[in-house]
């Protein structure tokens, strides 16, 4: 049986926020945001809900996958920032795609939400229960970003990146690891109808080692070798954790996709977007095996070896 990941969608809102829009905003520079996480630029929803987001990517993924609203039967989305508190906003994308024949639930594990979706939606497909599932991450990071702290404020974007995976075709999840250790909450949390907080240091050190040692058990149980893997797909947090991340696995940068500098951490919408445009790039082909890799709030964190 197939994982097989039929249509990719994504969507940033069209306002962009620039290292140099954030000088004016806080004490911060463009090349301190430029050498310590990567980033240039990010987008800002000013118009768009969550919904509005997940929406646009869903119909390109869609599109992409051709299959209809209706041949879908579940669909997961990965949101820290939902429109509402319930319902869940998989119920309002479900209703705008017409997907009548769908169930929707939203999944909230921050960044690695997209990875532990693809998770869920792995088991439901091998176990028959479904046959088509759209996975979403969406994020409106700006609504929870405190905009006078200059630690948080430079780091995060919006958007939104969709895949229509289904149980027939050709690709698969050859392994995967997540995990979790709710133990590490403070280190990155939203304050209730508030903030995000983060501590920056103990975070980047754990998404280093952490990230590393699933992407290890991963390439184990697949019984591949790093060569063999086309493109690794982290989570877009800082530009330095990703080539921590390749020095340890030993790969090189040029295998390790990163779009960072566009649109800055976009958490459970990252990997996908990333995926989409590796794809448009030609950097990410069908056959291909690619190891995405995430890990973010809870603390949350994965890796799945596919091959696309
Ligand atoms: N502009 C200018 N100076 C700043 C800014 C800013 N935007 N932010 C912090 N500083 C200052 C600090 O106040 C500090 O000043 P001090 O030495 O006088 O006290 C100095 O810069 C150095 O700060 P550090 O925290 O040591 O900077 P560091 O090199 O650790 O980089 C960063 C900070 C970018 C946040 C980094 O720690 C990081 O990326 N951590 C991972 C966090 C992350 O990615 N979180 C997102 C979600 S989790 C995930 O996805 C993995």
């Amino acid at each position: 049986m197939g994982i097989t990941i039929k249509g990719l969608g994504f969507y940033v809102p069209d306002k962009i926020l620039t290292n140099f829009d954030l000088e004016k905003m806080v004490d911060t520079s463009d090349e301190w945001i430029t050498t310590r996480t990567g980033i240039k630029e990010r987008r800002i929803a000013e118009i768009e809900s969550l919904v509005d987001m997940a929406y646009k990517a869903s119909l390109i993924a869609l599109e992409e996958a051709r299959i209809k609203a209706e041949e879908i039967d579940v669909i997961i989305l990965a949101t820290l920032t939902p429109d509402l508190s319930f319902p869940a906003s998989a119920c309002l994308l479900q209703s705008r795609l017409g997907c009548t024949k769908a169930y929707a639930l939203d999944i909230s594990a921050a960044c690695s939400g997209f990875l532990y979706g693809l998770e869920i939606a792995s088991g439901l497909l091998e176990s028959g229960r479904a046959k088509n599932i759209l996975l979403v991450g969406a994020e409106k990071l700006s609504q929870i970003v405190d905009w006078t702290d200059r630690s948080t404020c430079v780091l995060f974007g919006d958007g939104a990146g969709a895949a229509v995976i289904s149980s027939d075709g050709d690709g698969e999840v050859l392994a995967s690891v997540m995990r979790s250790d709710g133990g590490y909450w403070d280190i990155l949390y939203g304050e209730k109808c508030g903030y995000l907080r983060m501590k920056g240091k103990e975070l980047f050190k754990l998404a280093v080692r952490s990230m590393a040692e699933v992407c290890e058990e991963v390439i184990k149980r697949a019984g591949v070798s790093v060569e063999n893997i086309s493109l690794v797909i982290p989570h877009q947090a800082n530009i330095r954790i990703m080539q921590a991340l390749a020095e340890r696995l030993q790969i090189p940068m040029e295998r390790v996709y990163s779009n960072i500098h566009k649109y800055g951490n976009t958490s459970a919408a990252s990997i996908p977007i990333a995926m989409y445009e590796a794809m448009g790039e030609g950097k990410l082909r069908r056959g291909d095996l690619v190891l995405l890799t995430a890990m973010g709030g809870g603390l949350t964190w994965g890796a799945s070896l596919l091959r696309f």
